[in-house]
């Protein structure tokens, strides 16, 4: 245990709402959904019952057709727009009406691995849902192969240049006044612009008045498009399903046939032109023709080739610490803004757990020495800037701290050159 260690556990802890993890005091003040799983993940090194109860509140949230939604409002915060009564989904307790990366069975398989015997319970707890959950992803949002966002807020990479040409064709200017919060927390210069803000609202708009019905979302709404991220995450977050249906005797034929439709997608998202995979327009049938760190995610699914290692390797020895979320040598790279340019541990764990499952053990141990030396030098922030390692965005991060736990506080020793 060293002292980044303790800092760690004890992020994690005050983040603690009982029950429930918020991922940063006043940036971030409720439940969300993939930060949430990475906190169970942190907390299932000291506390391994208050791991997967983490697990349980989320998914305690699911609704009826099976989403798990993105924000959970346990409480009411004015610190935070947009807040319930924006969303408006009519949930007890108030949700947001989108989804977050399905990294839950990812993680579910992890800590059940640590410790089969106590874990069997709380898999077999957890598996109805989870697979309630998969289902929903493939019955609405995989209709056209790879899988969709209807926000950008879906994909977890909020700004990220792959939803430029989407976010173009959605209409801003109606939304009405409004107060952010966000740019009262952070530096304005790390955030989204105002005019991104306007049409992520135009969404949320359209959601409601939709009822949240996701067929007309996906029908009608006013942004849809192939998000390579997800896609990976889902794939893999399949597998893993099937891992622990396996386990516990279940009849996983079913998710099979997900996980087998959606890597037979893969070259509906794989653009020649920028020798990677991309995401795509479902509105205009135009590729994003930007490269992001979504595309390198198929490093946890198995699903990498040459051709992405290539880009891999070109935009990260651009960089000096970690893996940039987008790539450095083009004219949209913005190292400080949120997803545009920054390095994030949370996405560099993700990359790592694929690297290390296909025993690329040097990329693996580069990222995990790159990704603890920023946490190092700075502490537990919520992303940082790869060229100079500049922290930013929120402090006292909760996935940064469980990340660390987990995975990059290993990358010490390493980056010392110790074994
Ligand atoms: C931002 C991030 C998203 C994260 C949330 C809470 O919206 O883009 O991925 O879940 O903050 O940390």
């Amino acid at each position: 245990m060293t002292s980044l260690d303790n800092e760690a556990r004890d992020i994690l802890r005050k983040n603690d709402r009982g029950g429930y993890t918020i991922p940063t005091n006043g940036l971030y003040p409720y439940q969300w959904n993939w930060d949430s799983v990475f906190a169970a993940w942190g907390f299932s090194t000291f506390d391994p019952a208050r791991a997967w109860q983490e697990l349980e509140t989320l998914m305690a949230a699911q609704w009826e057709d099976g989403m798990v939604p993105h924000i959970i409002f346990h409480q009411s915060d004015p610190g935070y727009y947009p807040g319930p009564d924006v969303w408006a989904t009519g949930q007890t307790p108030p949700t947001s009406g989108i989804s977050q990366p399905p990294v839950a069975a990812i993680i579910t398989r992890l800590m059940w691995e640590a410790d089969k015997e106590a874990g069997r319970a709380h898999i077999k707890a957890l598996y109805p849902s989870l697979k309630r959950w998969h289902r929903w992803w493939h019955d609405f949002r995989c209709t056209y192969g790879p899988a969709a966002i209807t926000h950008p807020w879906e994909s977890g990479r909020d700004n990220c240049p792959d939803w430029d040409k989407g976010m173009a064709g959605v209409d801003g200017s109606g939304v009405g006044e409004y107060q952010r919060r966000d740019t009262g927390h952070v530096d304005p210069s790390m955030r989204p612009g105002k005019d991104d803000y306007d049409r992520y609202i135009a969404m949320v708009q359209f959601g409601v008045k939709a009822g949240w019905d996701p067929e007309r979302i996906v029908a009608d709404g006013p942004f849809l498009m192939l998000d390579p991220g997800i896609t990976f995450v889902l794939l893999r977050a399949h597998q893993d399903l099937i891992v622990l249906g396996q386990a516990l005797g279940e009849d996983v034929s079913e998710i099979e046939g997900w996980a087998l439709a959606l890597r037979n997608a893969l070259p509906l998202i794989w653009n020649p032109e920028l020798q990677a995979y991309d995401a795509k327009n479902l509105r205009t049938g135009e590729f994003a023709g930007v490269l992001g760190s979504g595309a390198f995610l198929a490093y946890l699914a198995d699903a990498s080739n040459p051709e992405l290692d290539a880009q891999l390797m070109r935009i990260w020895d651009a960089v000096r610490y970690g893996i940039p979320s987008a790539d450095p040598e083009a004219a949209i790279f913005d190292p400080r803004r949120y997803w545009r340019g920054p390095c994030w541990p949370v996405i560099n764990a993700l990359i790592a757990i694929g690297l290390r499952d296909a025993g690329r053990l040097d990329l693996e141990s580069r990222l995990r020495a790159e990704t603890a030396t920023l946490i190092e030098q700075h502490g537990f922030f919520e992303y940082f800037d790869p060229t100079d390692s500049t922290p930013c965005g929120g402090s006292n991060f909760t996935w940064t701290a469980a990340i660390w736990l987990t995975w990059a506080g290993d990358g010490r020793e390493r980056a010392k050159g110790v074994a």
